[in-house]
């Protein structure tokens, strides 16, 4: 493989491939199950918590933030950031679906799934959450009271991605963007994934919270974490989120 083979989407003499979408390969599935714990249905009356609704004043006024609040979230403000970062808008198709999110994806493939560890969120257990985009739920994978500690370390030691209230880790599925695009799945994968950060960093603004991207972390700690097999699902992206305080501009 050459160099920077993945940014071209194709490899030099060679032929395009066919798709498993064109051999009529089965689809995979549009979103990931893990169905080990309950599910829990997220508000979205998100009216009230509003703050700055001028998107030019929020893209202009739009930085990372590395310094989170002590107050935790509340489950509604957590319910709007998933819902405007990676929400399901429609699910189109009887046999080859498509969903419509919040945010765009190469060919609506949306391999993106995200989970949410949470440390403060009022109304959640501390613990691991994964996103059901297409029901709007969260389900927990499992409680945890020490996620401080693993998540700073799947962070390469970044401390400050640990005391945020909420994590988010996003993890891709690449064969749902494989089967239609064989030569250029990685590349699409990772761009889709800058997509939804930034989609979560305007939104973050639009409530008065902060976020900031954090693509510097350690592959098979962040896949242990949320449970993945680092093959057929593995993590691409997280993102701390916390209130932001007067502390935190600085
Ligand atoms: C793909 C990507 C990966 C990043 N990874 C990290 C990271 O691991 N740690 C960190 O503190 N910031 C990270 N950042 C944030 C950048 O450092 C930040 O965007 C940059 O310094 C510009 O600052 P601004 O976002 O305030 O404009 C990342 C940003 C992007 C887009």
């Amino acid at each position: 493989m050459g160099k920077w083979d993945v940014l071209r989407g194709y490899r030099e003499n060679q032929e395009e491939s066919v798709s498993e979408e064109k051999k009529g390969l089965p689809q995979p599935a549009l979103e990931t199950v893990r169905g080990e714990g309950q599910e829990i249905s997220l508000p979205t009356d998100f009216e009230e918590l509003l703050v700055e609704r001028d998107m030019l004043e929020i893209l202009k006024d739009r930085h990372s933030i590395r310094r989170y609040g002590e107050a935790p979230l509340t489950l509604k403000e957590l319910s709007f950031l998933l819902w405007y970062t990676q929400g399901t808008k429609k699910v189109v198709g009887r046999t080859k679906k498509a969903a419509f999110k919040t945010v765009p994806s190469a060919g609506a493939r949306h391999p993106l799934e995200c989970y949410v560890a949470v440390q403060r969120v009022e109304g959640l257990t501390p613990g691991l959450y994964h996103y059901r985009s297409l029901s709007h739920q969260l389900e927990l994978i499992y409680e945890s009271e020490n996620l401080r500690e693993r998540v700073t370390k799947a962070a390469y030691d970044q401390e400050y991605v640990g005391t945020a209230p909420v994590i988010f880790i996003w993890t891709a599925v690449p064969r749902r963007t494989y089967w239609r695009y064989p030569d250029q799945a990685e590349k699409y994968v990772l761009l889709d994934a800058g997509h939804v950060c930034e989609n979560l960093y305007l939104i973050c603004s639009a409530i008065g919270c902060g976020t900031c991207g954090v693509g510097y972390y350690r592959q098979e700690e962040s896949d242990r974490l949320v449970g993945v097999d680092g093959q057929e699902e593995l993590t691409v992206y997280m993102a701390p989120v916390g209130k932001k305080t007067e502390a935190a501009e600085a």
